[in-house]
């Protein structure tokens, strides 16, 4: 990226790039970092909530792959750095396509230099409140059949989605164009999540609204386990997101209580009958 230019203290906040500085990632700007280390300096534990997002992202993909799906769709992606999806999915399942959507221009523009090379992954600009538009993408349309099964990921997002904006429908208008056999993993900030000194996931998704201007919303289990109406969820079903099919120490660190890691985490397979 751009290291900052004359320009790059003009730049306001975005998540994208607040959770890229959280995660350790080099393509933020001062304003982000700024904002990042307010929430870390409150949180600690958003770093290691990130971490346990990304790393419940890996363990998901892989059960992907083994499930026989080679084409992604993930919407509010971030920046595509280290240890994303196409970073596992094609070592592990060769010609597997993927296609990053995010809302944040700069995120866009990472992903596509990150991904030069790459036929079969690439990164476009959409906002996950107008689906038609992600689905009708020319670019998307080229890279991804929709008549074949696809995963679409939406992790980490959805708590940027007030109930205004009607975030059920959108979820379920993406997943009504994909056919039966295609997945749904969600990942979102959790009302019930508890932080050693404070209060809930609540104070954190409205510290990022503060610093970037961005709207949000943590869900109970309920709330968010409604996002997967209409289709089968696979085990374990919905649980936090550090629970989710643990298979290394990544996780450990949220044994005792797995319920800091902030976020509940779902993956739901579209059955031949469904209506959502
Ligand atoms: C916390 S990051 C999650 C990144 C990645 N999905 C992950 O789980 O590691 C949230 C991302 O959602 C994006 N985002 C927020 N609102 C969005 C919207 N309406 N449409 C598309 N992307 C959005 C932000 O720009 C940011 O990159």
């Amino acid at each position: 990226m751009e290291s900052p230019t004359p320009n790059a203290k003009a730049r306001p906040a975005t998540p994208a790039r607040i959770y890229d500085y959280i995660l350790g990632g080099i393509h933020n700007f001062p304003a982000d970092q700024e904002a990042a280390r307010r929430i870390l300096e409150l949180y600690p534990d958003a770093r290691v909530m990130a971490r346990a997002n990304r790393a419940f992202l890996r363990r998901a993909i892989r059960f992907l792959t083994d499930a026989g799906i080679r084409q992604f769709l993930d919407v509010g992606s971030g920046i595509p750095s280290q240890g994303n999806v196409h970073e596992i999915a094609q070592p592990a399942a060769p010609g597997s396509r993927v296609v990053y959507v995010d809302i944040d221009p700069v995120a866009v523009a990472e992903g596509l230099e990150l991904l030069a090379g790459n036929p079969n992954a690439t990164s476009i600009h959409g906002d996950l409140r107008r689906p038609g538009e992600i689905l009708n993408n020319a670019t998307l349309r080229k890279l991804l059949d929709l008549d074949q099964p696809v995963a679409l990921l939406i992790a980490a997002v959805l708590h940027f989605i007030p109930d205004d904006d009607r975030p059920y429908a959108l979820v379920a208008e993406l997943v009504a164009a994909l056919p039966a056999g295609s997945y749904l993993l969600l990942s979102q900030s959790a009302t019930e999540a508890v932080q050693p000194e404070s209060s809930n996931a609540q104070t954190i998704i409205d510290l990022y609204k503060r610093q970037a201007a961005t709207a949000s919303k943590a869900r109970t289990r309920a709330e968010f386990e409604r996002f997967f109406t209409g289709l089968d969820l696979v085990d374990p079903g919905v649980v936090w997101v550090a629970e989710w099919r643990p298979d290394s120490a990544e996780a450990e660190q949220f044994v005792e209580q797995p319920e800091r890691s902030l976020l509940w985490a779902g993956v739901a397979r579209k059955p031949s009958t469904t209506t959502a």
